[in-house]
């Protein structure tokens, strides 16, 4: 037999009530060093919560309020307990810059469907999530979503761009082009003078840049 739906409710309101608990414990000023998730991602030592955390609209007697309310189903949605979650505009309000050559916004459009759901690519937690101590939480191979293809009059690359898709080297992406275009470093034309892949994959967990220190661009340290 299945438990019936209040059974059901009760259940999810406990379960709530524990998560909610201990998410405000985790957040709580008092107890700044006992909660931390995970350690910060390269750049984001010195970061406060709050930076990325922000107050969620409301009371915390509201918040409780419209939540029972979802879980009794005369509510939509769920709300925001304590803080909001965190995303794209969070992310954004330090780290804008106008000449991103892959940016968030752009991959809303249809024909990234498939990208979306492969690498969240219109989301900057698609490829860096938090307080995982790396600076990039996927292997980043994933230029294979969108770049399968090339029309090259003249390819500028030894070997070519259409030879190293073709054999599934996606590896090599990343070892003549950084992702964002921050670097001003240019990709070079041939693989034997690019990045070494171990290099590469240092980078990604949190290593120094193969790409050189000069960067365009640089993040706000706090939100304007
Ligand atoms: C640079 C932005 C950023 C900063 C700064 C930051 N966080 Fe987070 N935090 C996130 C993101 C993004 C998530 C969502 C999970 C993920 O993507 O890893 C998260 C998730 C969490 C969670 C889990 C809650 C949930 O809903 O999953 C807790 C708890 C948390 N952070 C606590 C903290 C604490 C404590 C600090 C300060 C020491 C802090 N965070 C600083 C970005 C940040
Ligand atoms: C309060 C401002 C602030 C917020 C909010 C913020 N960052 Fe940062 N971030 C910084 C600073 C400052 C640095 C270190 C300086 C730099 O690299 O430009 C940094 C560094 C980084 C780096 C590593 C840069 C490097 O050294 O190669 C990544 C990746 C990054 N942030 C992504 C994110 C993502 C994703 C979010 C949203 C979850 C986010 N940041 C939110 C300020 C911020
Ligand atoms: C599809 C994957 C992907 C998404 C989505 C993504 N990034 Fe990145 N990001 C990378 C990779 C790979 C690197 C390492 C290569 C490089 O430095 O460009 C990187 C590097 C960075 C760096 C360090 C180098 C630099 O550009 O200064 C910052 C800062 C950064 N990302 C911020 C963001 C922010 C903010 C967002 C959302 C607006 C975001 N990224 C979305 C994959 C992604
Ligand atoms: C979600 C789809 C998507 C992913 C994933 C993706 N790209 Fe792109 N990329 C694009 C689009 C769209 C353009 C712009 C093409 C245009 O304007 O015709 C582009 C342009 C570029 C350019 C040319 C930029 C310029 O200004 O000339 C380079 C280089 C590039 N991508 C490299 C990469 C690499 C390397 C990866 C993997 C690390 C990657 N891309 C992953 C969609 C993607
Ligand atoms: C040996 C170095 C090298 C490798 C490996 C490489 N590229 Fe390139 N790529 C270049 C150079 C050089 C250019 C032309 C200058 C530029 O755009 O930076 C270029 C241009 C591009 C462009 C712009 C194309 C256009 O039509 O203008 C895209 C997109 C691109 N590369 C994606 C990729 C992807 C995806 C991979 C992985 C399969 C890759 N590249 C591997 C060196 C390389």
């Amino acid at each position: 037999m299945a438990i019936s739906r209040e059974r059901q409710h009760i259940g999810y309101l406990i379960g709530a009530c524990v998560g909610v608990t201990a998410v405000v414990l985790l957040l709580s000023p008092e107890l700044q060093s006992a909660r931390a998730k995970g350690p910060m991602n390269r750049g984001h030592e010195s970061l406060t919560c709050e930076s990325c955390h922000l107050a969620a609209p409301g009371t915390t007697r509201q918040q409780i309020q419209a939540n029972i309310a979802y879980l009794l189903g005369t509510r939509k949605s769920p709300a925001d307990f304590g803080y909001e979650a965190v995303g794209n505009d969070d992310c954004l309000a330090c780290h804008e810059r106008p000449n991103d050559r892959h940016p968030v916004f752009r991959f809303l459009e249809p024909r990234f469907a498939d990208a979306r759901r492969e690498v969240g690519a219109h989301q900057c937690m698609g490829c860096h999530a938090e307080h995982r101590g790396t600076r990039v939480t996927n292997d980043g191979t994933f230029c294979r979503s969108c770049h399968e293809r090339f029309e090259m009059d003249a390819d500028p690359a030894t070997p070519t761009h259409q030879e190293l898709a073709d054999q599934g080297v996606w590896q090599s992406c990343l070892r003549c082009h950084d992702f964002h275009g921050n670097h001003v470093k240019g990709a070079p034309g041939d693989l034997d003078e690019a990045a070494p892949e171990g290099a590469v994959h240092e980078y990604l967990m949190g290593g120094d840049s193969p790409y050189g220190e000069a960067r365009r661009f640089r993040a706000r340290e706090a939100r304007p």
